[in-house]
């Protein structure tokens, strides 16, 4: 028996460390561990809760903009504030904007080079490269890209080969490069590499969207009751005509790219790998408020249902039983610490979030350590379980989620790629079924994002500006106590933020993050949680050679992890990429 130590998980947010043991080639137990804490749930403690949004939105370098809105929408659900309808299809128009950026930002910066050898790109032809990616458009009913030209293909592999010969692979270094399981033909990874770098030069552009309505971006401005940028085509302060046919251009650019890059690019990555359909199975119950961006202030099943995301209600799918949808209930949500380093007050083993406590207790070794997965406590994260059962958040589980609601284009998308693939429903729920739920997803949120902004104009020409609710500003205004909370699908899965107000100050906050819910331990029943689950549920996920986990990385990444979002915090070390034990 191999123990394996891979620490930290490179190409994610902030730091995950995962400790394998692993037998025959195949993996026997899993940790998923996160070490770092950052408490930002204690920070807004005390604070006026209309400045809270700027603190939590620091959570996360990535995830910014959801979590300032799952603020504003907990912290209006709690002072009975109501934004006007445009506030509300700007909060659509920036979450859909990053949720594609972000979904582009996964498959190429983070997940490709998983299954691209960007090495093998050198042995790759033009010429040929251009046949492949025409063909692969062809096979996702596409026309192929315009950035898919023989001296583009010829210019990427001049490049590639001059870091090569440079012997500084400078943002390629440290990849596994020669590994056996890279299986894809040269001429896919030219193209993939080539698409790589097109996908650097697309998000940046795209994501500008979001700094038009926030001001900046990361990290852009909000406002409890609406939003914090004025709106009024015939003024040259505000957000004007200019900047309306600016967006539309982003707009078709980023429809362009979605549907002519990244699908057909995500389409034939998985059918190389159909392998991965029956490898990183998770736990087989999926939670979902909505689609994409579904936004709720509330409870999300008596919410406002006026956004193209809120089309698919809430809803949960237990032992992957996708012919009854079981109704989403808020109350059945707790977090439990068994496997990580807190305290709750009492004799608590989980706590629901409206009354969910943050008290470190640390009790793991001294950094730095060896191995943490002997003790019952490994982790900064907690484990949240729905009505007691583990349970995967993200794009999978609202493609599930959509797709057993009959939501029309989400059954086209995947009904057509599982039929191209030659894949059944069950095999979704695997490494490969992430990924490909992830890109279906990106299609159906570009293809609203169009709406969402037409709809926008359309009541911006009949001269509906108004952007703030002012009625509930002033603390004076509000009940000496208040509790409120917000459900929203965000990039990476489920979020939902817990604000209590006192006498104008934040009594208590919480936030559940999606990486939460799938990073997340045991609990005191020996559930693991999402990561673990999928890689050592059943004991077939392949581990070759435990000095070049590429298996592994496959699938985390497949989840997009986000330790920062999970923990709400930050640490020390791990300065070794990873270590067998023994
Ligand atoms: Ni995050
Ligand atoms: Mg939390």
């Amino acid at each position: 028996m191999a123990r394996v130590v891979v620490d930290p998980i490179t190409r994610i947010e902030g730091h995950l460390r995962i400790e394998l043991e692993a037998e025959g080639g195949k993996i026997t137990k899993a940790w998923s561990e996160t070490t770092q804490f950052r408490g930002i749930e204690e920070i807004v403690q005390g604070r006026d809760p209309r400045d809270v949004w700027a603190f939590v939105q620091r959570i996360c370098g990535v995830c910014t903009s959801v979590h300032a809105i799952a603020s504003i929408s907990a912290v209006e659900n709690a002072i009975g504030s109501n934004p006007p309808k445009q506030a509300k299809a700007i909060r659509d128009l920036v979450l859909t904007a990053q949720e594609v950026q972000d979904h582009c930002i996964h498959f190429y910066h983070l997940h490709a080079l998983d299954w691209v050898d960007v090495t093998k790109a050198l042995e790759a032809d033009p010429v040929k490269t251009k046949a492949f990616a025409d063909s692969i458009a062809k096979t996702a009913g596409v026309p192929s890209w315009k950035g898919n030209t023989v001296e583009r293909f010829a210019e990427v592999k001049a490049t590639v080969k001059s870091i090569v010969d440079s012997g500084q692979l400078s943002i390629f270094t440290g990849g596994y490069w020669g590994h056996p399981a890279y299986k894809l033909p040269a001429e896919a990874n030219l193209m993939a590499v080539a698409h790589y770098l097109d996908a650097l030069e697309f998000q940046r552009s795209m994501i500008r969207i979001v700094t038009v309505f926030g001001g900046k971006n990361p990290h852009p401005n909000f406002l409890v009751g609406g939003m914090a940028c004025s709106i009024d085509p015939n003024k040259s302060e505000t957000v004007n005509q200019v900047q309306i046919d600016q967006i539309a251009q982003w707009i078709a650019e980023a429809d362009e790219f979605v549907h002519r890059v990244y699908l057909p690019d995500a389409l034939a990555v998985v059918t190389v790998y159909k392998e991965y359909f029956d490898i990183g199975a998770s736990v087989p119950n999926f939670m979902a408020v909505g689609m994409s961006g579904a936004t709720y202030s509330g409870d999300p099943n008596t919410g406002d249902k006026s956004s193209p995301h809120t089309a698919v209600a809430p809803g949960v799918i237990m032992n992957m039983d996708l012919a009854n949808v079981q109704p989403f209930d808020p109350t059945k949500i707790a977090e439990g610490i068994f496997s990580a380093w807190y305290t709750y007050s009492g004799d608590a083993k989980a706590l629901h979030p409206s009354v969910g406590e943050t008290t470190v207790k640390y009790t793991g070794p001294k950094p730095p350590y060896q191995w943490l997965g002997d003790a019952d406590k490994y982790t900064w994260s907690k484990a949240p379980r729905y009505d007691g059962k583990p349970v995967q958040v993200g794009p999978l589980a609202r493609v599930l989620l959509a797709y057993a609601r009959g939501h029309e284009r989400t059954k086209a998308l995947v009904d057509f790629a599982m039929g191209a693939i030659g894949i059944k429903p069950a095999q979704l729920n695997s490494t490969a079924g992430r990924a490909l739920a992830r890109c279906v997803e990106a299609v159906t949120s570009v293809e609203v994002l169009g709406t969402i902004f037409d709809s926008f104009v359309e009541n911006l020409k009949k001269g509906d500006i108004d952007v703030f609710d002012s009625s509930k500003w002033e603390p004076s205004s509000w009940p000496a106590q208040a509790s409120g909370f917000s459900f929203v699908e965000v990039a990476r899965g489920n979020l939902s933020h817990w604000v209590t107000i006192k006498d104008g100050k934040v009594d208590r906050y919480q936030a559940v993050v999606p990486t939460t819910w799938l990073a997340g331990g045991r609990d005191e029943e020996g559930q693991q949680g999402p990561y673990e689950a999928s890689l050592a549920g059943d004991g077939t996920h392949p581990l070759a050679d435990p000095d070049r986990p590429l298996e592994v990385l496959r699938t985390i990444h497949s989840f997009d992890p986000c330790m920062s979002c999970a923990v709400h915090v930050l640490d020390p070390e791990g300065q070794e990429i990873q270590v067998v034990v023994s």
